[in-house]
């Protein structure tokens, strides 16, 4: 009898904890994605004042069941999968713990004024698959690391001012679909995985890479054929020069040839006119 009771009893017990821990979580959210954005809204500045409803409440519980009431947020099972906040004027830097929503699928912080570097943390969102980081002021190099997030299909840092090479590792990234790092300063030669990529991966051509005044290789034009561009139009100038002064030169020749033969007409007829004496 004893020993039951002491059974049920700390069944019961577990049956509270257990309860206990499943209310808090519906009460409260995940605390990764809480610490996920209460760093990334202090990184952020937020001039225009778009995140107004990014408070401290909402960040204990950002995803009340599937939904979201906080701008930007997409929620899945409770977790915070998607976070978009695209065109709203944002500022300051993306913070590092961004990693820390662990679930995110899918970030996109294009059109704003964000600065500073793509934090190497981004590796541990194992489940990236699009990230869209275009039309901001980003600095830094690229991290050989992204291609850590073996999902991603869509890399977009177009419109930055991202330095250094391309990481050949992005190359790697079997499901990559779309690939755009246009308008940075990237530099160096393009990694030729990313270029001609094998079998049926899709390839990425120049308008993925143009825009990078020192990034060569195929698939942009060869600094050679830069060079002999330049070479040709200075040809092309210099001979259309010489040509319209061939051709001036022998109209001016012509011209005087036939104002020459006039001339002897004319003289010949005053010379006809002339009465014999
Ligand atoms: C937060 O802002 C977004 C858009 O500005 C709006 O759709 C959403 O309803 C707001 N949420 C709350 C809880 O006010
Ligand atoms: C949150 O992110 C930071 C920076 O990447 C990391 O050091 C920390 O371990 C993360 N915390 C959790 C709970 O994942
Ligand atoms: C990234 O965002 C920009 C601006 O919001 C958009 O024009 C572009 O199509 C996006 N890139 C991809 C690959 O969807
Ligand atoms: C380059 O690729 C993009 C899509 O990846 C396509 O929209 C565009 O038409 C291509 N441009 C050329 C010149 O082939």
């Amino acid at each position: 009898m004893l020993v039951n009771h002491r059974f049920s009893y700390r069944l019961l017990f577990f049956l509270l904890v257990l309860s206990f821990e499943t209310a808090q979580r519906l009460v409260s959210g995940d605390p990764n994605d809480e610490a996920c954005l209460t760093n990334l809204r202090q990184s952020l500045e937020d001039p225009a004042n778009n995140l107004r409803n990014w408070t401290k409440t909402f960040f204990s519980n950002p995803c009340s069941g599937f939904t979201s009431s906080l701008h930007g947020v997409t929620c899945n099972n409770g977790r915070i999968y998607k976070l978009s906040l695209t065109d709203l004027s944002l500022r300051g830097s993306i913070s590092p713990y961004l990693s820390n929503c662990t679930n995110l699928q899918s970030l996109d912080l294009s059109s704003n004024q964000i600065s500073g570097e793509i934090p190497p943390q981004l590796q541990y969102l194992v489940n990236l698959a699009v990230l869209n980081l275009s039309a901001n002021r980003l600095s830094g190099e690229i991290s050989p690391q992204l291609a850590l997030c073996a999902y991603l299909n869509v890399i977009d840092l177009h419109g930055n001012q991202l330095t250094g090479q391309i990481p050949p590792q992005l190359g790697t990234l079997a499901r990559l679909s779309t690939f755009d790092v246009s308008d940075n300063k990237l530099s160096g030669q393009i990694p030729a995985n990313l270029a001609m990529r094998n079998g049926n991966l899709p390839r990425f051509n120049a308008s993925s890479f143009s825009g990078n005044k020192k990034l060569f290789g195929y698939p942009l034009e060869e600094m050679k054929n830069k060079g002999l561009s330049i070479m040709a139009i200075v040809g092309i100038g210099l001979g259309s020069g010489i040509a319209s002064l061939v051709i001036s030169f022998t109209g001016v020749c012509i011209w005087l040839k036939i104002t020459e033969k006039k001339m002897e007409e004319e003289e010949g007829k005053i010379s006809h006119s002339m009465p014999d004496y």
